[in-house]
């Protein structure tokens, strides 16, 4: 049943005395139309925040908005501990929440490493995105070479919580996180899948090319990146690393942890690290050590050999607390296995005296333990 709106306006109608309408009863209340006044003000109003709106956004999600450095940033260390603002800053890479880098890499910035082009020179290290779920996200903020991991093969927790400290006046952290990681098959999904994305997003005017390149790559996904020409990373000039670790419940003299991720992420890297330097997996560090070293290379080395053309290069990241005695039997390791590179370096376990917060928190431990020492006194 048609009523015109006026009537709405001037009357309380009661549609269940109509015949055509014995069911449904409907009340409406007398209101005045808005006036033109009215509406204009609504119109000038509504226009002037989405146009606000949208400008905020804009400012937002640039990287180089002083908003993110004065305000967020104190805001969240405010209000969240070093591992929840990891975790968030991880979620809005992930959902595409985070700034991004809008002025394009300075040509004379762009460097070749291993005959591969990076737009600039700048990287994040690993252990900010430790199970691959942010690589567009931190791209975008301008890095020319991300890497992910540490990488274990089997997934396990890390060390129990809270196992990340700021230390506020030395704009630092202490880092326990002792490779929390989601484990090699479910990042090799992960990496798999936003491959899919891409090759379905960029080629998707082309489904006869895509079940070509499809059909050409039985091996996996990520030789299918190297058939249509762009880096692993899925970008023309920046790289992406992975870096494998080690399981905490493995034997800690076995190569065996490097070589299945050499063999299981191997064909989605540019660049694949072997982490022999964190301290938080106990016995790790010494596979710094001269013959483990040598024996550990040349394992993975032979196993990336395996791998699909173009192979990734293979580096060894070293810890910065090496005497220099082991400092020349790396080096005379690196050499003779023909290791691609050194990253130097990772997490130390030296506290420098320079550090102001470190003194604060040796003073803070040291009177916890006089603290127990007293109570424990006392009780006796
Ligand atoms: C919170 C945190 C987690 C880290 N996790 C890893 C990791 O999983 N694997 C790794 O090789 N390095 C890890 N690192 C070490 C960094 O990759 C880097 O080597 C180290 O912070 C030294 O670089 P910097 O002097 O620029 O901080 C971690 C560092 C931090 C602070």
């Amino acid at each position: 049943m048609y009523i015109p709106r006026r009537t709405l306006y001037h009357s309380t109608l009661r549609l269940a005395t109509h015949p055509s309408c014995s069911v449904r009863l409907l009340t409406t209340t007398a209101k005045q139309p808005p006036s033109f006044s009215t509406k204009t003000r609504n119109f000038v109003l509504g226009t002037a925040s989405i146009f606000a709106t949208v400008l905020f956004l804009d400012y937002y999600f640039d990287s180089r908005a002083a908003i993110h450095k004065y305000l967020l940033m104190p805001v969240l260390r405010g209000v969240l501990d070093a591992e929840d603002a990891h975790r968030l800053a991880i979620w809005s890479a992930k959902w595409g929440l985070s700034a991004s880098d809008r002025v394009k890499d300075d040509e004379r910035l762009a460097v070749e490493v291993w005959g591969r082009k990076m737009a600039n020179p700048v990287g994040l290290a690993a252990g900010f995105d430790k199970h691959g779920e942010a690589i567009d996200g931190l791209f975008d903020i301008g890095f020319g070479y991300v890497e992910i991991g540490s990488v274990t093969p089997k997934p396990q927790p890390g060390n129990p919580k809270p196992r990340v400290f700021r230390l506020p006046q030395d704009r630092a952290l202490i880092n326990r996180y002792g490779f929390p990681s989601d484990g090699h098959r479910t990042v090799a999904l992960r990496l798999r899948e936003r491959i899919r994305r891409y090759i379905y997003g960029t080629l998707s005017h082309h489904p006869k090319e895509t079940a070509r390149l499809l059909a050409s790559s039985p091996d996996g996904f990520g030789t299918l990146v190297d058939a249509i020409g762009v880096n692993r990373s899925l970008y023309g000039s920046k790289l992406l690393g992975i870096n494998l670790g080690k399981n905490k419940s493995s034997d800690v003299e076995s190569v065996e942890d490097y070589v299945k991720g050499v063999k299981e992420l191997g064909d989605y890297a540019d660049v694949l690290v072997i982490n022999v330097s964190s301290p938080n997996t106990p016995g790790l560090r010494s596979l710094q050590k001269r013959e483990k070293l040598e024996k550990l290379l040349r394992e993975v080395i032979r196993a990336r050999n395996t791998l699909s053309k173009p192979q990734p290069p293979l580096l060894v990241k070293i810890s910065p607390d090496l005497s220099d005695e082991e400092l020349d039997d790396i080096s005379d390791v690196a050499v003779a296995t023909g290791v691609d590179g050194i990253i130097i370096s990772n997490t130390t376990i030296s506290r420098a005296d320079t550090l102001f917060s470190g003194k604060y928190i040796h003073m803070r431990i040291n009177m916890d333990e006089l603290h127990f020492y007293l109570s424990a006194f006392s009780q006796n």
